[in-house]
């Protein structure tokens, strides 16, 4: 498996797992993939690494460039084992590198899993300098949990985004205008609504810690790399943290014996009558995940059992 060249010496080095339908819980009928970026300057960088079963995969991308005794430093945007499940092995691996996280929480986090690793902590503001680049770390606490950062590389405009911006989509094409673009505003929709939503204030956040940096990529954590519809994506995480909302219903119910089923009918038809889209879900036959996709832009939501 090769490494895929996304920006001269930057490198995708992620795996994609093509067979994934749970993510603890979330129907992820696409799919996923942890994205990985490696960086050749004078200091070869690693940028996230992927979760445990995929770290041959990761290793095997990596040495398709460089070896991997090379790396210098490992930034680790995220604790959680999707994104640093393989960062024991590839610390085997890279006996020189040094692990940067953030303070307190990314470095209490990785200490926590992993025990003691050559680590160096950063905060709000801290920038690294790889040789001709500059990583700048910018905390995005809660996106998605209270460690997360993001990682800014100013001469390439890239941003790291880890899990902000994703989707759980697998694609052999790493970037979105060589996907269904209508697929990859659903999916990220999704990500938002089932792994984001509850976060809205804090994602707001970082989006204004994030509106003075130009952006020509968006390197995720997660799906495709955004690269032509990098404003778009900005924008629907704008509408999603601010709640906006669209004219539609979604009406949801459990039933057993079809009671609540036709009051579900009913209302459904109202909305309709009023000139008000409305869709129809059997709790039993629809994924949550899917559920929740609608109801994050859903004015009107009814609920029955
Ligand atoms: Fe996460
Ligand atoms: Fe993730």
């Amino acid at each position: 498996m090769k490494a895929v060249e996304i920006r001269k010496d930057i490198y995708w080095v992620g795996a994609i797992d093509w067979s994934m339908r749970s993510f603890h819980g979330y129907d992820t009928s696409r799919g996923s993939s942890y994205n990985a970026y490696l960086i050749l300057d004078e200091k070869i960088t690693l940028i996230d690494t992927v979760k445990e079963p995929f770290k041959e995969e990761l290793l095997e991308r990596v040495a398709s460039v460089i070896d991997p005794a090379k790396i210098d430093y490992i930034i680790s945007n995220h604790v959680e084992p999707d994104h640093s499940g393989a960062l024991p092995f590839m610390m085997a691996h890279c006996p020189n590198a040094k692990v940067i996280t953030s303070i307190p929480q990314g470095l209490k986090g990785l200490k926590a899993r992993y025990g003691d690793l050559p680590y160096e902590g950063v905060k709000a503001g801290d920038t690294l300098s790889i040789g001709k680049r500059t990583l700048q770390f910018v905390p995005t606490p809660m996106l998605h949990w209270p460690d997360s950062m993001v990682t800014y590389c100013p001469e390439e405009k890239i941003l790291f985004s880890n899990d902000a911006f994703g989707q759980h989509l697998a694609s052999g094409s790493r970037f979105d205008d060589e996907n269904d673009l209508s697929v990859l505003y659903y999916e990220a929709k999704k990500y938002y609504a089932n792994i984001l939503m509850l976060y809205g204030r804090q994602a707001q956040a970082a989006l204004k810690a994030l509106k003075d940096l130009p952006i020509e990529m968006i390197a995720t954590g997660h799906g495709i790399i955004w690269r032509s519809h990098v404003q778009e994506i900005h924008d629907l995480y704008e509408k999603w943290s601010h709640g906006a909302l669209e004219k539609r219903a979604v009406v949801v119910f459990d039933t057993m014996w079809h009671s609540t089923e036709q009051m579900a009918r009913t209302i459904t038809e109202a909305f309709q009558e009023k000139g008000v889209p409305a869709v129809f879900y059997d709790l039993k036959e629809n994924a949550l995940s899917d559920i929740m996709t609608d109801i994050l832009t859903s004015e009107y939501l009814a609920v029955g059992s």
